[in-house]
């Protein structure tokens, strides 16, 4: 099968990074050009931390990353259009106390200026059904609610690739479908980081972290069997009783 070459091509090349003395990510080597990607590993494995790295929010030490081109850490301005990235917890992404404030924000960033931006923001709101919530107050937002307004604020940017930091965590099963809904009308290359294996089923590639290194990387039909059949031994033992150093 070829790769259809319109797809950027993500790339890390020996890649550490660590803080306060301890190595979280060890010599990570992975490129992938695919529509779909899943980052899949257990608590504490460096999801997290690799996907603000690959967003280009936090800068390795040692080690280089390329995605579509451009280093994203390096080039603020080159990955504000090429990387969006979806935390966790979307009060660590809000800053503005407004709905409209928050959407216009990005694209400010991006050169449009402030009635431009208020204008591109309203009609992203009003695509998702949601321009009633312009003037509304953050505050007063659901969990759920909130985290639309963060896909919102970075789809709006239309980055190459969007990264997800666990998005599912904290949703009930309707907001989960309807987001699920959402983001396969996405066209640019979605990185889906995730401990749960079943989110990522017909996905193109999955990374498999493991304590801060590559365990595995490729088709995603192999990867999850290797990493689901690991867990389930894993399941068997008794880990939860050690220390991590
Ligand atoms: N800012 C930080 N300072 C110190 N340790 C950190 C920091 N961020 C993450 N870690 C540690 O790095 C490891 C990987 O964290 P993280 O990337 O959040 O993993 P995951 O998302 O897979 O749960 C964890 O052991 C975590 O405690
Ligand atoms: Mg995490």
């Amino acid at each position: 099968m070829t790769t259809p070459t319109h797809l950027p091509e993500i790339a890390l090349d020996h890649v550490t990074f660590g803080r306060e003395g301890r190595v979280i990510l060890e010599d990570i080597s992975v490129s992938f050009c695919a529509r779909r990607v899943g980052i899949v590993g257990r608590n504490g494995s460096g999801k997290t931390t690799l996907s603000r790295v690959i967003a280009g929010l936090a800068q390795p030490e040692k080690g280089r990353v390329s995605v579509a081109g451009i280093d994203p850490a390096r080039d603020r301005k080159g990955a504000l259009s090429t990387v969006g990235i979806l935390f966790q917890n979307p009060d660590h992404q809000i800053i503005f106390p407004t709905v409209i404030e928050e959407i216009s924000f990005g694209l400010k960033q991006m050169g449009h200026d402030h009635l431009d931006a208020e204008k591109e923001a309203l009609t992203w709101l009003t695509d998702y059904g949601v321009a009633h919530w312009a003037e509304a107050s953050v505050a007063r937002l659901s969990q759920g609610q909130k985290q639309l307004v963060c896909l919102i604020s970075v789809l709006a940017m239309q980055p190459k690739v969007l990264l997800l930091d666990e998005p599912f965590s904290g949703l009930d099963l309707p907001t989960r479908a309807q987001l699920s809904r959402r983001l396969a009308r996405y066209q640019g290359t979605l990185v889906h980081v995730t401990h749960a294996p079943e989110d990522l089923a017909g996905y193109d590639h999955v990374v498999w972290l493991d304590q801060g290194r590559v365990a595995g990387s490729g088709a995603s039909a192999d990867v999850l069997a290797a990493f689901v059949g690991e867990m389930t031994k894993k399941g068997e033992g008794n880990d939860l009783t050690d220390l991590s150093d």
